[in-house]
């Protein structure tokens, strides 16, 4: 365990926004956590800020609350059953690079997630999808350590409470909704279940069109996971040049009888009907309809090439500032919902 004072959280956003920790402990083991627990309680009382890789966070201000940056390491092969495989990796370890581990090994099914930024650890949290997986379509169990008392417990996926973009992981205790862990809990250890008869999900229209191009129509866990990551780096900004927190709202969901009202008016609507008769929306369509792409309040910007996703236009030297985006964030769900009557919800944690 490593504790550092007035430490830059520029460095651990990925939007590149800065702001400073007051208090700043890196955790590369459940024991550093246990120690925590008894040398610090009050740190892990009063609703720390766990931090993987900072690229589903807005930090509109310094942090007075402890962060706890999650290191904890480590990719194994645990257990196997008729149908998967059981793997495991430490919530540090990188998430590209544990799904690249994981074709390597020969044990495909997280293809389609690859080059999404951040840790295994906060896999789960917002229940990351992309390309037609969600993590849930793969996950088996966590193990976590609970911050009041620092007793040890795993939690399976109906635990976890998953939803689109959304887990127990992401609402307060007291959340009417859920018993929520956001701030309670902090993951240790992620376990997947990888099919062991495997076949490639292409269903999403960007990797069929891919699919269709090449002349493939089995490709390998590998391909997809190539074709993914062209498609990824041909429509997202690489956190690493550009700042940015992936899609910077949900994609909303209305009834049929909403949807049919918005095509009378907006005939070329995005929309994807759902099983349960609900109609599934593209947030980047409607906000590109209200003409955001390239606009900006300060350094933060609309991205120009996918208007989901607000980018820090000034670097490392002139960051945008929390309250620039989140201004420029507002002004988008006012702007959407006079035009469409729909109230984007904002996908990242905003701390
Ligand atoms: N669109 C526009 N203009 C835009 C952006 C999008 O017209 O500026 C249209 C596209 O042409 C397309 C539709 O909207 O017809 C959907 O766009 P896209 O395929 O890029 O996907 P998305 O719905 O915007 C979601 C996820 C992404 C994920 C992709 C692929 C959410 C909030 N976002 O984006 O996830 O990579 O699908 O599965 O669900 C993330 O969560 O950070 C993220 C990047």
């Amino acid at each position: 365990m490593l504790v550092e004072n007035q430490v830059s959280l520029q460095p651990y956003n990925t939007l590149g926004i800065q702001a400073r920790a007051q208090t700043f402990v890196r955790v590369a083991s459940v024991g550093d956590v246990l120690a925590l627990h008894r040398e610090h309680p009050s740190w892990l009382r009063s609703q720390p800020l766990v931090l993987g890789g900072g690229s589903n966070l807005v930090l509109t201000g310094d942090v007075t609350q402890a962060v706890l940056k999650v290191e904890i390491a480590g990719r194994q092969f645990v257990s196997e059953t008729p149908q998967h495989w059981i793997v495991q990796a430490g919530a540090g370890e990188c998430w590209h690079g544990f799904v690249d581990w994981t074709l390597s090994q020969g044990w495909p099914g997280l293809e389609n997630l690859a080059l999404i930024p951040g840790t295994v650890g906060a896999s789960p949290v917002q229940n990351i999808g992309a390309y037609g997986v969600e993590l849930q379509d793969r996950f088996h169990s966590l193990d976590a350590i609970d911050l009041h008392t620092g007793q040890l417990f795993s939690l399976d996926a109906a635990q976890c409470g998953f939803g689109y973009r959304d887990s127990v992981f992401k609402h307060a205790p007291g959340d009417a909704r859920y018993m929520g862990l956001a701030g309670r809990a902090l993951i240790t250890h992620v376990r997947f279940a990888l099919p062991k008869t495997w076949k490639p999900e292409l269903g999403y229209l960007d990797l069929a069109r891919k699919a269709n191009e090449q002349g493939v129509t089995s490709p390998t866990a590998r391909q997809v996971f190539d074709w993914v990551c062209d498609i990824r780096r041909a429509k997202l900004p690489d956190p690493a040049a550009v700042g940015n927190a992936g899609s910077f709202f949900k994609n909303p969901t209305v009834s049929a009888e909403q949807c049919a009202d918005i095509i009378s008016r907006d005939p070329k609507l995005v929309h994807y009907p759902m099983p349960d008769g609900s109609v599934k929306l593209a947030a980047g369509w409607l906000i590109d309809a209200c003409g955001w792409k390239g606009k900006s309040v300060g350094n933060a910007a609309v991205y120009e090439k996918q208007a989901l996703v607000i980018i820090n236009k000034g670097g490392v030297v002139h960051p945008a500032t929390g309250g620039e985006v989140m201004t420029l964030a507002k002004a988008i769900q006012t702007s959407v919902y006079e035009r469409f009557g729909l109230m984007l919800e904002i996908e990242p944690v905003v701390v």
